[in-house]
């Protein structure tokens, strides 16, 4: 049985103190969670900060994106080894804002993903496809492309260390959520990709989250279907009653 995972991506939202407050706040709400697992994401700025608060807990610590290189003179970027430093346990690599805005393609989401691996971060791996592409019925063939050119390379082994999340962008901060259904065939497709990829045995254990305007009053029928095996939440994971209700939905189930 595949266990449920919550994971808060906070975007470019808070600063130190608020961030402080978050977490603790999250802590508190959450000390009866005992079968779904917990993952913040903070800016970089307050990873240690995040962790501080949360050792001891199973709650887990995620940095948003990072550099393959190990360190040198790239201005501004952060190396897995730095984020782990912190106390931080995962990476989100690949999130559509990261593709759309950060010129993100499948090749260097490959190489954030070894270079996750190799210093032991669990990563998150974001997939989806634009309303465009749904409207175009390629969908499909997009998710199927960016699983595949991510995990390029990648042997059985790693896969302990790696969690799926598809996040239709049509449906990111903007309130639209896909249907449970329209969810679950997706995950049922990558599913079945990284069956004939890596096999049946590592795609029956893979996590694959659902990310997309996911809510306390949505959480629980998402998380219900069959290949949906947490979320990614954004907007709703920046305020502890929200994150708490959907953390709480999971454990329900
Ligand atoms: P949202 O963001 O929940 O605000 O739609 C999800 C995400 O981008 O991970």
């Amino acid at each position: 049985m595949r266990k449920k995972l919550i994971a808060g991506n906070w975007k470019m939202f808070k600063t130190n103190s608020e961030a402080l407050q978050l977490a603790n706040q999250v802590k508190i709400k959450t000390t009866e969670i005992s079968k779904t697992k917990i993952v913040m994401c903070p800016p970089f700025t307050a990873l240690a900060a995040v962790a501080d608060v949360v050792r001891g807990t199973k709650i887990g610590v995620g940095a948003q994106n990072l550099y393959w290189e190990k360190e040198g003179a790239f201005t501004a970027e952060i190396s897995a080894g730095m984020i782990k430093s912190t106390g931080a346990a995962y990476v989100i690599i690949g999130h559509s804002e990261r593709r759309q805005y950060f010129g993100e393609t499948d090749a260097t989401v490959n190489k954030r993903l070894i270079s996750a691996l190799e210093n032991g971060l669990t990563a998150i791996v974001c997939v989806g496809e634009t309303l465009n592409e749904r409207e175009a019925n390629v969908t499909r063939d997009v998710v199927g492309k960016q699983i595949r050119g991510a995990f390029n390379g990648i042997t059985a082994s790693d896969f302990s260390q790696i969690i799926v999340a598809y996040e239709p962008v049509w449906a990111i901060g903007t309130g639209k959520t896909a249907t449970p259904d329209q969810a679950q065939e997706v995950h049922a497709y990558l599913r079945q990709v990284m069956a004939d990829e890596k096999g049946r045995e590592i795609a029956e254990s893979l996590q694959i989250l659902y990310g997309g305007s996911v809510k306390p009053e949505n959480a629980s029928e998402l998380l219900s279907q069959k290949d949906i095996d947490g979320a990614l939440v954004g907007g709703a994971c920046l305020n502890a009653d929200s994150f708490g209700a959907i953390i709480h939905s999971a454990e329900a189930l």
